[in-house]
C-alpha cells in the first residue's frame, strides 16, 4: 500500500462528525443531570443524549472497520519516539472510549428501575441490553454504573483537551501538517463539507430543542382508562377507577412529547363481582406483588389527520414490553380529546397463570382502552 499524505475524506467525515457529537453529548450530559428531576426538558435531553450516544456507537463500529481497511498517513518523520507513542496511545484510548462509553451508558439505562424506554430521535424503539433488567432492583449496582459513566465521561473530556491541545500545538507552534491532513484539501470544498456536517448534525435537532412540548392536565371526571376481554366467547369490559397521567404533547412537534400513566391495579372493576374478585388474585393482576401498572410513551408519531401513535413501553405484573399505541386526537383551542385502543396478548405479561394461560376459558386477546379529556396547562 502506498503512503497516503492525508486522512481520506471518509475518515475525515467520521472524525469531525464524531467530534461534534461527542462535544454535544458532554454538554447535554452536564446540563441534563443538573435539571429538576422529571422535568419535561430533562426528559427530552435524556432522549437526545441516548439517541446521539447510540449513534456514536454505531458510527464508531463503521469507523473502526473503515480504519482497519484504509491506512492513515504516518506521523511526521522528525517526531520524537515518546510523542509518537503518546499520539498512538491517545488515539487508541479515544477509540476504546467511543465504544465503551456508549455501551456503558446503555447499561445504565438498561439497569435503571425507572424503565424509561429509549426511542432514538423519537422514531426508533431501542431495546435495553439483554439481562440487565434483572439488576434494576439493586440500587448499589445502578449507582455504580452511573458513577462509572460519569467517570468515563469526564475522563473522555480530559483526554480530548489533551488531544486538541496536541493538534493545535502541531498547527500553531510546530507548524507541521498534522492538523491539515485531517482537514479537507481545498477551502471551497472545506466550506461545503462543514455546511453539510452542520446540516446533518444541527438541523434535525432544532425543532425538538426549540419547541417545548405543552403540558396537559387530564380531566379525570371525563376520562376513562379501560380494558376489554372475552370469557367463553362473550366480550366483557372494565375500567380502572384510580390512575394518574402526566402528558407533554405539542402537535407541532409530536416526537418531542412524552407521557406517563400509572395505574392502581387494585382499582380494576368490571361490574361483575366474580371477575372483580378474581382480578386482584395472584393468577391475574397479582396486586399484592404488583400494585401498579405503567405506560410510558417516549415519543409520539403523527400518522396523518388526527391519527397518532404513542411509542413506548407498558409494564404489567413487572413485565415490560415495547408497545405502539394508536390514538386519535381532536384539539379545540386548549381542550383535547384523545381516544385509543391497544390490543395485547395478556399472556405476554403473565396475566392468567396456570390453567388460565391456555386461553380456553378466558380469551388471550385483550385490549387496553383510553378515552381522555385534557386541558392545556397555562
Ligand atoms: C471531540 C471529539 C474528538 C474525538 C473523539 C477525536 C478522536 C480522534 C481519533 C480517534 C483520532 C485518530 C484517527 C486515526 O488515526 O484513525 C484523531 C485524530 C486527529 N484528531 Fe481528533 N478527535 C476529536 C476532536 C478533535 C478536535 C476538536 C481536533 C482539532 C482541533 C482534532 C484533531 C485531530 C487531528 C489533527 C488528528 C490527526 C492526528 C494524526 O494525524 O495522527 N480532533 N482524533
Ligand atoms: C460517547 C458517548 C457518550 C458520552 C461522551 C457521554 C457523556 C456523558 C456525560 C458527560 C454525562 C454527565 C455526567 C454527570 O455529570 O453526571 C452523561 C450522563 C448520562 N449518560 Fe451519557 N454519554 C455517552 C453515551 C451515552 C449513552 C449511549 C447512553 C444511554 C443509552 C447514556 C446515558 C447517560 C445517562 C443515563 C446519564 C445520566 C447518569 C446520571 O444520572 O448520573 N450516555 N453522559
Amino acid at each position: 500500500m502506498s503512503e497516503p499524505a492525508r486522512y481520506d475524506p471518509v475518515a475525515q467525515a467520521f472524525h469531525w462528525l464524531t467530534a461534534l457529537a461527542v462535544i454535544g453529548l458532554v454538554a447535554i450530559g452536564m446540563v441534563m443531570t443538573e435539571l429538576p428531576p422529571g422535568s419535561s426538558l430533562q426528559f427530552r435531553l435524556f432522549q437526545w443524549h441516548k439517541s446521539v450516544g447510540i449513534t456514536v456507537l454505531a458510527v464508531t463500529l463503521l469507523r473502526v472497520a473503515w480504519r482497519l481497511a484504509h491506512r492513515p498517513p504516518s506521523l511526521p518523520a522528525g517526531m520524537p519516539g515518546w510523542e509518537a507513542m503518546a499520539a498512538r496511545a491517545t488515539h487508541a484510548v479515544l477509540y476504546s472510549l467511543l465504544l465503551v462509553l456508549p455501551l456503558e451508558g446503555w447499561a445504565v439505562v438498561s439497569a435503571s428501575p425507572l424503565h424509561i424506554p429509549t426511542v432514538l430521535y423519537g422514531v426508533l424503539s431501542w431495546p435495553d441490553l439483554p439481562g440487565l433488567g434483572a439488576l434494576s432492583g439493586k440500587p448499589a449496582i445502578e449507582a455504580a454504573l452511573k458513577t462509572l459513566h460519569d467517570i468515563l465521561g469526564w475522563s473522555f473530556a480530559a483526554l480530548l483537551v489533551l488531544h486538541v491541545t496536541a493538534a493545535l500545538r502541531h498547527h500553531l507552534i510546530l507548524r507541521d501538517d498534522v492538523l491539515r491532513r485531517m482537514l479537507p484539501r481545498r477551502r471551497r470544498v472545506r466550506v461545503h463539507l462543514y455546511s453539510a456536517f452542520l446540516a446533518v448534525a444541527i438541523v434535525p435537532a432544532l425543532p425538538s430543542h426549540s419547541a417545548r412540548a405543552a403540558e396537559w392536565a387530564v380531566d379525570m371526571g371525563h376520562s376513562t382508562l379501560g380494558f376489554t376481554g372475552s370469557q367463553g366467547g362473550s366480550p366483557f369490559s372494565g375500567h380502572f377507577t384510580r390512575w394518574q397521567a402526566e402528558i407533554a404533547f405539542d402537535p407541532a412537534n409530536p416526537a418531542g412529547g412524552h407521557a406517563r400513566v400509572v395505574v392502581d391495579m387494585t382499582s380494576a372493576t368490571t361490574g361483575d363481582s366474580q371477575k372483580d374478585q378474581a382480578l386482584p388474585q395472584p393468577d391475574w393482576f397479582d396486586v399484592k406483588e404488583f400494585p401498579q401498572a405503567e405506560f410510558v410513551a417516549a415519543a409520539f408519531r403523527p400518522k396523518g389527520g388526527n391519527a397518532y401513535e404513542a411509542v413506548g413501553t407498558l409494564t404489567i405484573r413487572g413485565v415490560r414490553q415495547d408497545v405502539v399505541l394508536p390514538f386519535t386526537l381532536d384539539l379545540d383551542g386548549d381542550h383535547a380529546h384523545a381516544a385509543g385502543r391497544l390490543p395485547l396478548l395478556r399472556t405476554d405479561y403473565g396475566v392468567g397463570q396456570g390453567a388460565w394461560s391456555t386461553g380456553q376459558m378466558v380469551g388471550l386477546e385483550v385490549a387496553a382502552t383510553l378515552d381522555l379529556t385534557a386541558t392545556r396547562r397555562p
